[in-house]
């Protein structure tokens, strides 16, 4: 924890409330601290309001333009005043960026930050999930070294928009010049585009929690998601996806519960148990609370890891109320944005709250 965001921590008092951006999985977390009976204060845009009033889970709003206003004084102050902990979800990397949480936010923040960078740089992020040992694509140096299916991607590219598929570097080069013709990437950004083996399977995204009050790792749900178009590129013929050239995109839409096969569960919750250590090694105090990791099953099976969320996913939304995982853990009525406010709830009770914010 740096020096503002500690005393500003030493100012709080009992009465806690509970902070995100009005966006991603607000929703979950501000009924998970109504439920343990905390505040909540909802950092909101003018647009996004509806939300809120029509869910009316914020106890307070805060309006803005853009959430980057999150990091003027005036804002960091009032949220102070009211004890405010922040909970991360994917809106504060996208629209704040891992770099000013670290140096120009000082207000707590339930997890570790340093995480959340791992979590937003490449090759930081593969060699986290490569040295907990586990399975990961390859990555090839070169479009001369394709031999199978690859998956291309670079920097920048949202929700895989502009991301493409080719299975040789014929292909490779064909499709590459064409994202360069159609406005989608430079050529730079051709030259420095990750290649990685497309892996063909199921997508399965596991969210996890780890207290650190407790020191377990708590397996909490499972969800895919619903991603225009590449979940309905099969409902088009093949003779017109070939005629209309169709590249896959990957925004986004929404998110579908699971549950695995209980003969996967085993080596999931060993993933997860080696992810919380791994990251013990790279960013002390290590995971706190929610993350997830994004994987493809393949049919021999094989459990191979694309991508780690260092904070709440929105897959854990399937299971506001209940999921089957949570369920089987805590009865009714658990679920992340509820799991939070109940870690900090106890963080409070035990005096611990710097424990688990950074
Ligand atoms: N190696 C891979 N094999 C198969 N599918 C992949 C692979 N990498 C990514 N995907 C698919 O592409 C989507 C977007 O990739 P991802 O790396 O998660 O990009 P983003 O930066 O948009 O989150 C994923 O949700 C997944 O469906
Ligand atoms: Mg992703």
């Amino acid at each position: 924890m740096d020096k503002n965001t500690a005393e500003t921590l030493e100012t709080y008092g009992k009465g806690i409330t509970i902070g995100t951006l009005g966006s991603h999985s607000a929703l979950n977390i501000f009924k998970g601290a109504k439920e343990e009976g905390l505040k909540t204060v909802c950092i909101c845009k003018k647009e996004d309001q509806i939300v809120y009033s029509r869910f009316p889970l914020a106890d307070e709003i805060i309006l803005v333009n853009n959430f980057k206003e999150l990091l003027d004084e005036k804002i960091q102050k009032k949220l102070k005043k009211m004890n405010t902990v922040l909970i991360p979800h994917g809106s504060f990397n996208a629209y704040i960026g891992t770099e000013n949480m670290l140096k120009k936010l000082s207000v707590p923040m339930f997890g570790n930050k340093n995480l959340l960078h791992w979590e937003t740089n490449r090759e930081m992020q593969r060699k986290w999930l490569i040295d907990a040992g586990l399975k990961l694509p390859k990555v090839l140096k070169s479009p001369d070294e394709i031999k199978g299916l690859v998956i291309v991607k670079y920097p920048g590219a949202k929700g895989g928009k502009g991301y493409f598929l080719a299975h040789s570097k014929e292909t490779f080069h064909k499709k590459g010049q064409e994202m360069i013709h159609n406005g989608h990437m430079s050529e730079d950004e051709l030259k420095n585009a990750h290649i990685q083996e497309y892996i063909i399977g199921v997508n399965i995204y596991a969210s996890y929690f780890h207290s650190v009050l407790n020191n377990e790792t708590e397996f909490l749900g499972v969800d895919k998601r619903y991603e225009s178009f590449a979940d309905n590129i099969g409902r088009i013929p093949a003779d017109e996806q070939i005629e209309m050239r169709i590249n896959p995109t990957y925004t986004i839409v929404g998110n579908i519960p699971l549950t695995i096969r209980e003969s996967l569960l085993p080596e999931y919750l060993r993933m997860g148990d080696r992810v919380v250590e791994q990251a013990k090694k790279i960013a002390k105090p290590g995971i706190i609370g929610p993350f997830c990791l994004e994987t493809v099953v393949t049919e021999k099976p094989d459990i191979v890891t694309f991508e780690i969320s260092a904070r709440i996913v929105a897959g854990t939304n399937v299971g506001i109320g209940t999921s089957p995982y949570a369920y089987l853990k805590y009865g009714e009525k658990m679920y992340m944005g509820r799991r939070i406010a109940k870690e900090i709830k106890e963080a409070l009770k035990s005096d611990k709250l710097r424990n688990v914010v950074t």
